[in-house]
């Protein structure tokens, strides 16, 4: 006995159309094969997007895995030295000039690289800048005079937080930063000054615990700032700290109306500025009450254009924990962006790079940087 078969494509087909009138039969045809063709593609569209989704979910955890590994844990704080109560203190002079402080407690993330290349951007831009240098290795002190044809770094700085010298006295020690900055000023800082910050700021605390009259040392930048001979005679002023609290550094941040924290976006310089930012909060009150941040400005980022994933992961985490000391949820100015280049290595120490990288082909490519963070920060100080 013959068992029944399925009939074949052809067959099935042919059995299919003998119902259509002959003239419709091609049109059907292609209308089948269109339906066909268009249920592949549909299915095959709908593959890769979810294949596309896959690879985005499995980035977007591994983004979200690597910012709780970054999370911070901060040890308890300590009582600070600088906290002793304060009796009507000094604030910088109200409707005043703006005077910007560039620190971090971390060491080697860009600081005086971007406070020179930041002056040399408004002093092409007009601005008069008064460059004040508070450490005593005179990176910017050498960086700056280099800049302008000056070999010549004494300590000069010791005379703000000294007492005895009045502010026209210590701005004529100023070096000019002409012709190459023509607008700009600096008062330089060496070696010296690290004894002298130790010195004043032993005098003041064995003062205090003895009950001898002394004026406040951490309030000294703040009155020499307010000074006409500054604000007269400049439009800005930009302090460059080194990565501690020093003398120096508490005397910058009680005299600035501005902060900029510039930081590698790695682990460790994250932690330093959450410590940093902490530390400030734990101050502001007393010390420096309306002192706001600008930024923190990403330095030595990878891309020439814009941060790699990893650098957006850490900038995410800042922005999450610098939120409750700074008021805002976007602490890190994403575009103000510098990014590594080797031309800034290549002559630190010897010069800015917006001035002369040695190169034409560099100047050109650091004044593109700094013509770009220079504008946004000089933009959110309304310079
Ligand atoms: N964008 C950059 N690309 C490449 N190198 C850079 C960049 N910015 C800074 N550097 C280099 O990194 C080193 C440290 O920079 P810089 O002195 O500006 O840091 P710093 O934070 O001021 O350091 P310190 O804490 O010692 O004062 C220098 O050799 C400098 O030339
Ligand atoms: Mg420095």
């Amino acid at each position: 006995m013959n068992t029944p078969r399925a009939p074949d494509i052809d067959t099935a087909w042919a059995w299919l159309i003998s119902f259509v009138p002959a003239q419709w039969q091609p049109s059907l045809g292609i209308a089948a094969a269109a339906a066909v063709f268009l249920w592949l593609l549909i299915n095959g569209l709908k593959s890769v997007f979810e294949l596309f989704n896959a690879i985005r979910e499995f980035f977007r955890r591994g983004r979200e895995r690597r910012a709780a590994a970054a999370e911070v844990k901060l040890p308890a704080p300590r009582v600070s030295i600088w906290n002793p109560d304060i009796n009507s203190p000094p604030r910088p002079k109200p409707g005043g000039i703006p005077v910007i402080t560039t620190a971090n407690m971390k060491g080697g993330v860009g600081k005086t690289t971007f406070t020179a290349n930041f002056a040399a951007y408004l002093d092409a831009k007009g601005k008069r800048v008064l460059l004040i240098d508070l450490d005593y290795q005179g990176s910017l002190s050498q960086t700056a005079t280099a800049a302008a044809g000056s070999d010549k770094v004494a300590s000069v700085v010791d005379d703000i937080i000294t007492l005895g010298k009045s502010p026209t006295v210590i701005l004529a020690n100023a070096q000019s930063l002409g012709p190459v900055m023509p607008r700009s000023h600096i008062l330089t800082c060496y070696y010296e000054f690290s004894d002298t910050e130790a010195h004043e700021l032993v005098n003041w605390v064995v003062a205090k615990r003895t009950g001898q009259p002394t004026d406040d040392i951490r309030f000294r930048m703040t009155q020499f700032l307010s000074d006409d001979a500054v604000q007269r005679n400049y439009d800005v002023v930009l302090i460059d700290a080194p990565p501690r609290f020093s003398t120096g550094t508490i005397n910058a941040l009680c005299a600035s109306t501005h902060l900029v924290i510039p930081t590698i976006l790695d682990r460790m310089s994250v932690e330093a500025v959450i410590y940093f930012s902490r530390d400030i909060e734990r101050m502001r009150a007393k010390l420096f009450p309306s002192l706001k941040l600008v930024g923190v400005v990403p330095t030595m980022v990878q891309y020439k254009t814009r941060l790699m994933p990893a650098e957006v992961s850490h900038a995410a985490t800042l922005d999450r924990d610098l939120a409750q000391y700074w008021r805002t949820d976007r602490a890190v100015l994403r575009d103000a962006f510098v990014p590594d280049k080797s031309a800034f290595r290549a002559i630190a120490g010897s010069g800015i790079g917006y001035i002369d990288a040695g190169k034409r082909k560099y100047t050109l490519e650091v004044r593109e940087i700094f013509d770009r963070v220079g504008k946004i920060i000089a933009e959110r100080v309304r310079l």
